[in-house]
């Protein structure tokens, strides 16, 4: 028995595929230039109207939204000043029933973010805790007494460039923070931070929400000695956080006690979902450890295989073979080309000089997200080939802690894929009608060609193959569930793998390049493949299997 059969049934995020809406920039109602819930209630059909044959609908299963509580804004949502209301930016929790309602109408599961590792300084707990040394609250943060020479505690520095350690007048001492100054960090040590932020789960879980995504989930436990993290003997990263082995302030194994805590209860609901991001350096081994020794962790820890890879076939198959090999028994991966964090693929693999042919680009990695074994998660747009704003004028980033840093170690704004969506050719793109209102980040420029309108009428467009790849994924359990295995040893300008359950045998082969001739080197049946769906091959016909490829040639088949 393989052990995708050893999964006793499918769970709706094994099989579906979940979309991440960065609530800021998705739809605009109300019309003030930043995105909204009542927005995103309004385009739900599109992302799926409960048809299971619709031609307009992309046919996802699951939202994710970046953060929607209540919250001042200076990391865009990621500091959260209180957990139980939602921004007014956003709406109100009004909205966000309306939004659940809607959504589990269609089959639309929804996941929200939850940023616990730190709050906003603007959090009443932070403001009580920092007010003085012996307040109810004084220890639901990291305080430590300045160096006797008043320099900071020890060596841990901000992801966001910069030392962690902020002085505070009232307390007379530093607190840590991961992130901005704006974002302390909890002290998860203390059991009273436990309880608030559980029963603030089970209020969310009460609601309805299908599950969530852990913000930063490997950095919730600290060392209770606030030792110094050792240096790494080959440190020349640009980010100095990088440089450091975070042996002390990440990954600790109370850190994984904390996820098994929240782990055990969400298993008290039905049907929900953990899902963590285990971090922007984590590898994929060390992610590896957050399903947990019994699977009683995460249900999907977010690795950063794909947006680290360069867009060579040889090593895209590397990371895929590596993660079917790490993935532990009876547990489940999940695969990203992109988020609000990184560049999006289309503006990161631009290098190559022998595929510039962008919508060829777009259409393998569409197939490659959609057909590995795994839960794909689709970052908005990405689906109508959306590539960052790189002209985005420096008095209109929004992305401004981690640009007013001011230190020479902090990364670059990542507004550039946070820009809105684009809906049509109208003003603003269609995401906000205020006919005056300049949206929250400029659009991107080309938005007159690409965007949904357009490609919902173009047959060929990136939009519908999505789609496509969408459905047929849907229905082909080889495809949800199958088996995974190369056909192709060391591929250079192909892809060539096949996914097999015992019913059902699916060949994906994918083209790199201009390169036709096409080689594999394990056996395979080459008569009677049915196309389900290609960029250049008519989906339906049976085809004996080619020994030449079309360029950048994109071809699921299944075995008749
Ligand atoms: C995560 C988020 C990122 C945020 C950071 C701090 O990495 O994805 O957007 O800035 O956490 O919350």
């Amino acid at each position: 028995m393989t052990r995708d059969t050893q999964l006793n049934s499918e769970k709706w995020w094994q099989t579906g595929v979940i979309y991440q809406i960065y609530p800021l920039t998705f739809a605009d109602a109300n019309g003030d230039g930043v995105g909204d819930l009542q927005g995103i209630i309004k385009k739900l059909d599109y992302l799926n109207d409960g048809n299971p044959n619709s031609e307009t609908s992309l046919g996802i299963d699951a939202i994710w939204l970046s953060p929607i509580n209540r919250s001042p804004m200076v990391d865009n949502g990621y500091d959260v000043s209180d957990y139980y209301d939602i921004s007014d930016t956003f709406g109100t929790l009004e909205d966000f029933e309306m939004l659940l309602a809607e959504s589990h109408q269609r089959g639309i599961r929804v996941i929200l973010d939850l940023v616990i590792n730190h709050t906003s300084n603007r959090h009443s707990w932070f403001l009580e805790s920092s007010s003085s040394r012996d307040n109810p609250k004084s220890d639901w943060y990291h305080w430590q007494d300045p160096e006797p020479d008043g320099g900071v505690p020890n060596n841990w520095l901000s992801y966001f460039g910069g030392t962690g350690w902020t002085f505070n007048e009232a307390r007379k001492q530093y607190y840590y923070h991961t992130f901005n100054k704006n974002q302390p960090d909890l002290n998860w040590g203390n059991p009273e931070v436990k309880e608030a932020i559980f029963q603030m789960i089970r209020f969310w879980l009460d609601k309805g929400v299908d599950g969530f995504r852990l913000d930063a989930s490997s950095v919730y436990s600290k060392d209770k000695y606030y030792r110094y993290n050792p240096v790494k003997f080959d440190a020349n990263d640009n980010n100095k956080y990088n440089n450091l082995h975070h042996l002390y302030d990440k990954n600790l194994p109370e850190n994984h006690h904390i996820i098994r805590e929240i782990r055990k209860i969400i298993d008290r609901y039905q049907d929900r979902v953990l899902i963590g991001e285990t971090f922007i350096d984590s590898t994929i081994y060390e992610s590896v450890i957050f399903y947990g020794i019994n699977n009683d962790e995460l249900h999907l820890p977010f690795t950063f295989e794909f947006p680290f890879s360069p867009w060579y076939p040889g090593y895209l198959q590397q990371e895929i073979a590596k993660k079917e090999l790490v993935t532990p028994s009876g547990a489940w991966a999940s695969y990203f080309l992109d988020n609000h964090d990184i560049p999006r693929h289309l503006s990161r693999w631009v290098e190559c000089s022998l595929c510039t042919n962008q919508l060829g680009i777009a259409q393998a990695a569409a197939a490659i997200l959609l057909t590995v074994r795994g839960t794909p998660i689709l970052y908005y747009g990405q689906e109508l080939g959306m590539v960052d704003n790189q002209d985005i004028p420096p008095e209109k980033i929004q992305d401004k802690i981690v640009v007013r840093s001011e230190t020479e170690d902090s990364p670059e704004s990542r507004d550039g894929a946070r820009t809105p969506m684009q809906w049509n050719d109208s003003v603003n793109a269609g995401f906000s009608f205020g006919k005056d209102i300049e949206p929250w980040l400029p659009v991107h420029k080309n938005y007159p060609e690409v965007n949904v309108a357009k490609e919902l009428k173009d047959r060929d467009s990136i939009f519908n193959f999505y789609r496509q790849l969408i459905k047929v994924r849907k229905n082909s359990e080889a495809l949800r569930l199958g088996s995974w295995k190369t056909l192709i040893h060391y591929p250079y300008e192909h892809l060539a793998y096949v996914r097999e359950t015992t019913d059902e045998k699916v060949l994906i082969i994918i083209n790199f390049s201009y390169e036709k001739d096409f080689e594999i080197d394990e056996y395979i049946a080459r008569e009677n493949w049915q196309v389900l769906v290609s960029n250049v091959l008519e989906a339906g016909k049976i085809i004996d299997l080619p020994s030449t490829l079309q360029p950048f040639e994109v071809s699921v088949l299944r075995k008749e």
